[in-house]
C-alpha cells in the first residue's frame, strides 16, 4: 500500500483534521512517510488566516511538484484545508501538478480520492462542496500508532463560524457553525480515555457558541429528538417559597459539565472561545468543574474600543476587563492568553497606544501578534486608512517587547514554587528531557524519564526561560 505524508500549516483544528486524514489513512492500509522525499502521497493542509500562510504553502507545493515532477512523477499531490477550500479549481490551474483539491467540508473523502487517482480511475479531483454532516466526520485519532501512548488528544465539537470579523476569513474557509451532538462527543472522549488519555482540549473556530444553533440541523430547543436536554429556565424554590432564578446554562457549558463526568479523564482544555462567550455560567464553571483548568484564551485583538468596532468584535476594551477581573475572581491563578492584531485599517497610533496599555494593564500569561493581513471578500480589506507594512511591522516589534517583558515576569514568579504538571512526554528540543504543562497551560520542562508519562505529579520550578518553566521533581514525587 502507499505512504502519505502530511505538512500541516496553521492552527490546532487544522493538525486535528490531518490527524484524522491520517488515521482514515491507515485504517485503510496506508503507511505514515517519515518524511517526503519517500512519500507516494504528498498533502499540504493548508492556513488562509494571513497572506503570509499561503503564500508558504504555495511555494512549498512549488519546491515538491519541480522535486517529484524530475525523480517521481507518479508521486500523488494534494492541498486540503482552509485554501484549499478558498481557492478550489483555481490552485490547480496555477499548479498543474497538483492532483487533489480537497475543502474543509470533505477532510473524510481524502482516501476514496486518493484511492481513485492511484488506481487511475480518476486525474484530478477537486472538491469543495458544503456537506451536512461533515462537523461529525472529524472523529478518527492516531492514538499509539507506533509509539507510545498519548496522553493529551483534541475532539473537534465544531467547524464553522458566524461571527462575521471584518478581517477574518474563516467564514469562507469553514463556514457556519455546525455543531456536533453532545453524545457524539462524550463517546469519542470515552473513547479516547480508555486509551490512556488524560487531557482532551475540546477544539472548533469559536467553540463558545456550540451548539446555539441546534445540532445536525435540529434545533437547541429539546424539541423531538434533541439531543440536549431543553436550555434550564427552572427556578429555585428557596425556604419561604422565594423564587431565585438558577444561571441559564449555554449549550457549551453543558457540553464541559457531560465531558467532565468522564472518569478517568483528568483535565479538559478548550479553544479557541470568543471574549463575549466568556458569560456567567462559564466563569462559574470553572469554580464548580474541578477538570476544566485554569486556563482561558480571551482573543482581544485590540485594546482600542474604536478599532474594536471596526473589528466586528461585539464587545469593548471595558468588557473585557470585567471578564478578566471575574475569572480572576474565580480562579486567582487563571492563565490567560490573548490574540492580537496590529495594524487593522485605520489602526492610529492612540489605537495602538491603547492595545499596549491594555496588554500592561491585564499581564496577559501569553499573546500571540499577528501583523494585520488583508483577506479576499473580506470588508477590512476594502476599508480607508491600511496601515503601511513598515508601521505594521514597527508595531508588531513594539508589542513583541511589551509581551517578553510582561511574560518574564509572569512566568518569573513561578520560581520556587511548586506547581502540578500532567507529563506529556519527552522536550521536543531536547529529548533527554521531559515536559508537563501546569493546569495554567504553563510548559514545564525538567529531568524525568518516559516512566513519568501521563503522571500528573508536582515539580519546583527552578527556573524560568522564555514562555517556558524549568522544574525539579518535587520531594513528594521521590
Ligand atoms: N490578519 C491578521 N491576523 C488575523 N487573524 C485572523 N485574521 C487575520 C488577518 N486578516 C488572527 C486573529 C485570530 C488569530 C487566529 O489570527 O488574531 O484570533
Amino acid at each position: 500500500m502507499p505512504s502519505v505524508y502530511i505538512k500541516t500549516y496553521g492552527c490546532q483544528m487544522n493538525e486535528r483534521d490531518s490527524e484524522a486524514v491520517a488515521a482514515q489513512l491507515v485504517a485503510k492500509g496506508y503507511s505514515l512517510a517519515p518524511s517526503e522525499a519517500v512519500a507516494d502521497v504528498i498533502l499540504l493542509n493548508t492556513c488562509s488566516v494571513r497572506d503570509f500562510a499561503e503564500q508558504k504553502a504555495v511555494r512549498k507545493m512549488e519546491n515538491v511538484a519541480a522535486e517529484t515532477r524530475r525523480h517521481r512523477p507518479e508521486v500523488v499531490l494534494g492541498f486540503m484545508g482552509c485554501m484549499a477550500q478558498s481557492r478550489g479549481q483555481e490552485l490547480i490551474d496555477r499548479l498543474p501538478d497538483v492532483d487533489l483539491v480537497v475543502g474543509t467540508q470533505k477532510f473524510h473523502h481524502a482516501a476514496e480520492y486518493l484511492d481513485d487517482i492511484l488506481a487511475g480511475r480518476r486525474d484530478k479531483v477537486v472538491d469543495v462542496a458544503e456537506e451536512e454532516g461533515s462537523e461529525a466526520a472529524i472523529r478518527e485519532h492516531l492514538l499509539n500508532g507506533n509509539g507510545p501512548k498519548s496522553v493529551t488528544a483534541f475532539v473537534s465539537i465544531m467547524q464553522g463560524c458566524n461571527q462575521r470579523c471584518t478581517f477574518c476569513i474563516v467564514p469562507f474557509t469553514r463556514g457556519g457553525e455546525r455543531s456536533r451532538s453532545i453524545p457524539d462527543i462524550v463517546a469519542e472522549c470515552r473513547q479516547l480515555v480508555a486509551q490512556g488519555v488524560k487531557e482532551i482540549t475540546l477544539l472548533g473556530q469559536i467553540v463558545t457558541s456550540y451548539g446555539k444553533r441546534g445540532f445536525g440541523g435540529m434545533a437547541v430547543d429539546g424539541r423531538a429528538g434533541s439531543p440536549l436536554p431543553a436550555a434550564r429556565s427552572d427556578a429555585n424554590h428557596g425556604a419561604h417559597g422565594v423564587t431565585r432564578p438558577t444561571l441559564q446554562k449555554s449549550p457549551f457549558v453543558q457540553l464541559l459539565e457531560a465531558v467532565h463526568e468522564i472518569k478517568g479523564l483528568e483535565r479538559i482544555r478548550f479553544t479557541s472561545p470568543h471574549p463575549k462567550g466568556y458569560g456567567d455560567d462559564l466563569i462559574e464553571a470553572y469554580v464548580r468543574l474541578p477538570k476544566l483548568v485554569e486556563s482561558a484564551h480571551l482573543p482581544v485583538q485590540s485594546g482600542s474600543d474604536r478599532v474594536l468596532k471596526l473589528m466586528h468584535r461585539g464587545y469593548t476594551r471595558t468588557r473585557c476587563l470585567g471578564i478578566i477581573e471575574k475569572l480572576r475572581r474565580a480562579k486567582s491563578e487563571i492563565g490567560i492568553s490573548t490574540d492580537i492584531i496590529v495594524g487593522f485599517p485605520g489602526e492610529t497610533e492612540n489605537d495602538f497606544a491603547d492595545t499596549v496599555s491594555l496588554v500592561r494593564e491585564v499581564e496577559f500569561d501569553q499573546a500571540f501578534i499577528f501583523k494585520y493581513s488583508p483577506r479576499r471578500d473580506t470588508p477590512a480589506a476594502e476599508m480607508p486608512g491600511q496601515v503601511p507594512q513598515k508601521t505594521r511591522e514597527e508595531r508588531n516589534q513594539h508589542l513583541l517587547q511589551v509581551i517578553n517583558e510582561v511574560g518574564k515576569r509572569k512566568y518569573g514568579a513561578f520560581v520556587g514554587r511548586r506547581t502540578q504538571i500532567l507529563v506529556e512526554g519527552p522536550s521536543k528540543k531536547n529529548p533527554a528531557r521531559m515536559t508537563g504543562r501546569t493546569r495554567c497551560n504553563k510548559i514545564v520542562v525538567f529531568d524525568g524519564s518516559e516512566r513519568y508519562r501521563g503522571q500528573i505529579m508536582d515539580v519546583k520550578i527552578i527556573r524560568a526561560g522564555s514562555f517556558t518553566l524549568y522544574g525539579d521533581l518535587a520531594i513528594v514525587n521521590l
